[in-house]
């Protein structure tokens, strides 16, 4: 912080300078504070109200400013002007654990949020994804079932393994992203060494009307994107420095460190989607790099630090709908889901007027026909309907829009249609035999050993080991071993009383 800076007046909110920053104003010295030290009212009025609702999830983070180069020709398959080859966009960007609530320390395992606002020409653009290329569940209906399990109980407010490990082993579609997250990538050494990827499958439409399926892969460049800490090393630094990740990004900016990341596309020609052995748009699948290898786009850099953490980083409304001309949304049915949820969110939160508060405020001019509302503070101008004949903004029909496909059918409940290759365990498997080496493995069974000794019941515990077993033999064998080794036979960790019980 710097002193020297000549110290100028307080004043009141009003502008008002005040007499003492230090004395309420009272009848005497040893008399009674006063009503209209209007100052003191002020003070603590506001300092009432400092605090705001947390994200429900993703709730502790930080973040960072920076800009983006797209230093490829990528013209081809989009025509958004963020991504023409020399296009130069202000970033702002967050990361987070997902479970854990404000205070929550840093290294617990979790994955890591990971979302970036790019402020473009044509409006904002955000990339809300996470540190690995996939997801716990493909349906929303279970997302928020899913994030429940992984905070806390209703009788306690503790966290609790046998809810997680319950509700994992009644979803084997969460058997992939389990899989990474009880490896390496659930505790990542630092935000700036890990990788972000947008997960979901989202599209593209170049200049001349063409349709692709994208998949957005931020490729750290301070290593390869698999350094870690150690479970004891993350609870160590749970317990003496909760803020690490936080204060290791703050740090490096701070001392000119610059962390940078490079994009990287997959792209999938539109009518593949029909055919490939994969359901391209089922969010708990990568797609194989030898069918769809990665291109690179260009470099994010973050340069800039937050000086006011509550209304630059705090106050940051990142939405999955803000998409621009030339990038949308795809079939993937969470990512329609989180199309609507996002904006919901930060109303309850920050308000209805939330994108007037600059982290949140486009560069690109706003000619909406949104008013009023509290807070507002962007002053509306007539015309304040549509169609007009006073010359008020006009939509655009012609745009081409990504996001727009085809669908047909019966509207129903039901999972997306199994194709070939569509099962729970293989790319599971697959990660834990093909991308893991030994060492890696070892760590991954010692994981969800500690994990699972530690709360989980008799009935859940089973239901675990037949779970590592679908994904891997060998590791569900080692994990129902070094279980039962450590608890010393049957689990009497009692998990939950059972609703009907409670009802009795
Ligand atoms: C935050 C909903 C799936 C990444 C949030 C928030 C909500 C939400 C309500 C809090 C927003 C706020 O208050 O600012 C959902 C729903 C999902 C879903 C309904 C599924 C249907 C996902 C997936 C990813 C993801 C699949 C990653 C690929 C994030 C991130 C944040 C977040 C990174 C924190 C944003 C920030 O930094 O402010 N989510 N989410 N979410 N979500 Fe999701």
């Amino acid at each position: 912080m710097a002193s020297d800076r000549k110290t100028p007046p307080t004043t009141t909110d009003a502008g008002i300078p005040v007499q003492s920053d230090e004395h309420s104003l009272t009848v005497s010295p040893d008399g009674p504070i006063v009503l209209n030290d209007h100052y003191l009212i002020e003070q603590m009025a506001n300092f009432n109200r400092e605090r705001i609702p947390e994200r429900q999830p993703h709730a502790k983070g930080g973040g960072a400013f920076g800009h983006f180069k797209t230093t490829a020709d990528v013209s081809a398959y989009t025509k958004a002007g963020l991504f023409q080859k020399g296009a130069e966009t202000d970033v702002v960007i967050r990361f987070s654990t997902v479970a854990g609530e404000r205070g929550s320390p840093d290294t617990w395992r979790d994955p890591r949020g990971f979302s970036v606002k790019f402020y473009t020409d044509e409006g904002n653009f955000d990339m809300v994804g996470n540190n690995t290329p996939i997801f716990f569940i493909r349906d929303p209906m279970k997302f928020q079932h899913f994030i429940r399990s992984q905070k806390r109980r209703a009788d306690n407010d503790l966290r609790d393994h046998d809810m997680q490990w319950d509700f994992w082993t009644l979803s084997p579609e969460s058997a992939h992203q389990v899989t990474y997250l009880m490896g390496d990538r659930g505790i990542p050494r630092t935000w700036r060494e890990m990788n972000g990827y947008s997960s979901h499958t989202y599209s593209l439409v170049n200049a001349a009307g063409e349709k692709f399926w994208v998949k957005f892969h931020f490729h750290t460049d301070q290593g390869d994107g698999n350094a870690y800490l150690s479970q004891d090393e993350a609870d160590e630094l749970a317990g003496s420095d909760g803020d690490f990740h936080r204060r290791d990004l703050f740090d490096a900016i701070a001392r000119g460190d610059h962390p940078s990341w490079t994009l990287k596309w997959q792209i999938m020609p539109y009518e593949d989607a029909k055919t490939y052995r994969i359901n391209p748009f089922d969010l708990t699948k990568v797609w194989p790099h030898a069918d769809y290898p990665l291109i690179k786009v260009g470099k994010l850099t973050l340069d800039r630090n937050p000086t006011d953490f509550h209304t630059q980083i705090e106050q940051a409304a990142f939405e999955p709908n803000n998409m621009v001309p030339g990038v949308g949304l795809s079939p993937d049915k969470m990512l329609l889901a989180r199309g609507f949820s996002y904006a919901d969110a930060h109303r309850a939160r920050l308000g209805v007027n939330y994108k007037e508060i600059p982290v949140n405020k486009p560069q690109a001019p706003v000619h909406s026909y949104t008013k009023d509302g509290a807070a507002r503070t962007q002053p509306v101008t007539d015309p304040v309907y549509a169609p007009n004949s006073y010359g008020g903004p006009a939509a655009q029909p012609s745009e081409h829009e990504a996001g727009i496909w085809e669908a047909d059918g019966k509207m129903v409940r039901a999972a997306y249609t199994l194709r070939e290759d569509d099962d729970d365990w293989s790319q599971a498997g697959a990660l834990v035999r093909d991308v893991m080496d030994d060492a890696a493995r070892d760590r991954l069974v010692s994981n969800v050993v500690g994990h699972l000794s530690d709360g989980v019941s008799e009935k859940v515990l089973v239901r675990a080991f037949e779970y590592w077993k679908n994904i891997d033999k060998d590791v569900g064998d080692a994990v129902e071993k070094g279980v039962r080794d450590k608890i010393g036979g049957k689990s009497t960790a009692p998990g939950m009383a059972s609703a009907e019980s409670i009802d009795e």
